[in-house]
């Protein structure tokens, strides 16, 4: 079965674009299937290093078509700005980028409404790029596709309804100067006609690939724990993370999926609010924090660090049914005396072993570690998996027991060059 997932396990940033990147060798197709530019994807060649937020992480392989289909939320600006620097930095994408017709287009509204909303309460901490906003005009039927873009009528039309409502919100609630129509359709007619050429059904596309026998690659955005259903409600973002959300977001059915590959990063972090128990607010947080350089690739915001948390990756497997997991960013454990894991929580008295669906209860919980001596080795040179110091693979194999499936890879640095493969 050629269609293969790569999500992420915990609360995004796992490293699931080098993963990608270094899948896409051998595939035919990356696709990312959901979120828009609130993902930031780092990929590091050699001494060059790229962030993607909306071009799919395939795009630094030749022969690999990178789609960005339906189930995601484009914009424009942000899109063609990533299209001029890979063209700048000499990458193929004339024939190699295709975009779905129905994906929705983040608008300079759904930006401001998103920015203001984050302004007026502490909430979320979204990362400012519209996504709630223009999720929510999706569902409300109030959305505007990038098929629509091409229609000049059409689009005036669909950004008036939309804006009757908005205006009113936007000067009444934030102080803020009303939207016009008109202008936004002239400021978007450059970026419009730029995509034009990329632009496909990409459902249909795909399907065909997979009746071709090519291997097509799923690309997840943010994690699991994001997920509007199955994370941290209301601390999520508004689309599905998860291996279920490809079917939608790229339009295949279920019985193309193969391998369902969950990024696992060795230790945890999250940005923005929300619960996260294993949180280290100390030295040891700080200083994972400053070796992995745990800063938001979207937002420059400082990550919260905190270590392996096995019910967050548990819960994880059962809704993503993954069938194998890639471990990165074990280095950044290299100097570490003595690493935890946790195993449990304790809840009012009760040891909990499974990741509890309410956010509230989540806040009361504490951490149950268990202690591994560290291996206090540089693992970054390290070349094969079996020459990694015992203790260090020790902790692999924890790892791959408390998610209950066998890890493939596992990362040793940023670069393509530093993944390692576990057999
Ligand atoms: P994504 O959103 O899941 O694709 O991850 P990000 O790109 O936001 O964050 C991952 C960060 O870790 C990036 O800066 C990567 O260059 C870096 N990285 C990836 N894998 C490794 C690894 O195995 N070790 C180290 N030290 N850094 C890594
Ligand atoms: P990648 O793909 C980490 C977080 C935000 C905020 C919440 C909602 O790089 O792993 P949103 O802007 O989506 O409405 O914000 O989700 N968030 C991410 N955190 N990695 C991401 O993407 C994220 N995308 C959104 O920080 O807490
Ligand atoms: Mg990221």
């Amino acid at each position: 079965m050629p269609a293969h997932v790569v999500v992420g396990t915990q609360w995004g940033d796992e490293a699931k674009a080098k993963v990608v990147d270094f899948l896409a060798e051998s595939a035919d197709a990356v696709v990312r299937f959901n979120g828009g530019a609130n993902a930031g994807h780092t990929v590091a060649v050699d001494n060059d290093k790229f962030i993607f937020h909306l071009v799919p992480s395939g795009i630094l392989r030749a022969r690999t078509k990178c789609i960005i289909a339906s189930g995601v939320a484009i914009e424009l600006k942000q899109l063609c700005d990533e299209i001029d620097e890979l063209i700048t930095r000499k990458i193929v994408v004339g024939q190699n980028l295709l975009i779905s017709e129905n994906a929705h287009v983040v608008m300079p509204y759904h930006k401001a409404l998103d920015a203001a909303r984050n302004k007026l309460s502490s909430g979320t901490g979204t990362t400012a790029r519209g996504i709630g906003p223009v999720y929510a005009d999706k569902h409300a039927y109030m959305g505007i596709r990038v098929n629509d873009l091409f229609d000049k009528k059409r689009l005036l039309e669909k950004l008036r309804v939309s804006l009757k409502e908005k205006n009113v919100v936007f000067e009444r609630i934030y102080d803020i100067p009303p939207f016009d129509p008109e202008q936004i359709a002239a400021e978007l007619q450059p970026y419009a006609e730029k995509v034009k050429p990329f632009v496909a059904n990409t459902s249909l596309y795909i399907n065909r690939l997979l009746d071709d026998g090519k291997t097509v690659l799923f690309e997840g955005a943010q994690g699991t724990m994001l997920d509007i259903d199955h994370g941290t409600y209301p601390f999520v973002t508004s689309s599905h993370p998860i291996s279920g959300g490809v079917c939608v977001g790229a339009g295949i059915g279920p019985q193309r999926l193969g391998r369902i590959i969950g990024v696992v990063k060795a230790y945890i972090t999250r940005v923005g609010n929300g619960p996260m128990p294993t949180e280290l607010k100390n030295a040891t947080g700080e200083h994972i924090r400053a070796k992995g350089g745990e800063y938001g690739a979207t937002t420059g915001r400082a990550r919260r660090c905190g270590w392996f948390d096995c019910l967050v990756v548990k819960h994880a497997k059962r809704i993503n049914g993954l069938t194998e997991i890639a471990i990165t960013k074990l280095d950044v454990l290299d100097e570490i005396e003595t690493i935890r894991i946790c195993e449990g929580y304790l809840y009012r008295g009760q040891r909990l072993t499974e990741f509890p669906e309410q956010s509230d209860i989540l806040n009361e919980c504490e951490p149950i570690y268990a202690e591994f001596p560290g291996w206090q080795t540089d693992t970054t040179e390290v070349a094969s998996f079996s020459d990694l110091p015992d203790k260090a693979k020790r902790y692999v194999s924890r790892l791959m027991e408390a998610v209950g499936c066998p890890a493939s890879l596992v990362g040793v640095g940023p670069n393509r060059s530093q993944t390692l493969l576990a057999q």
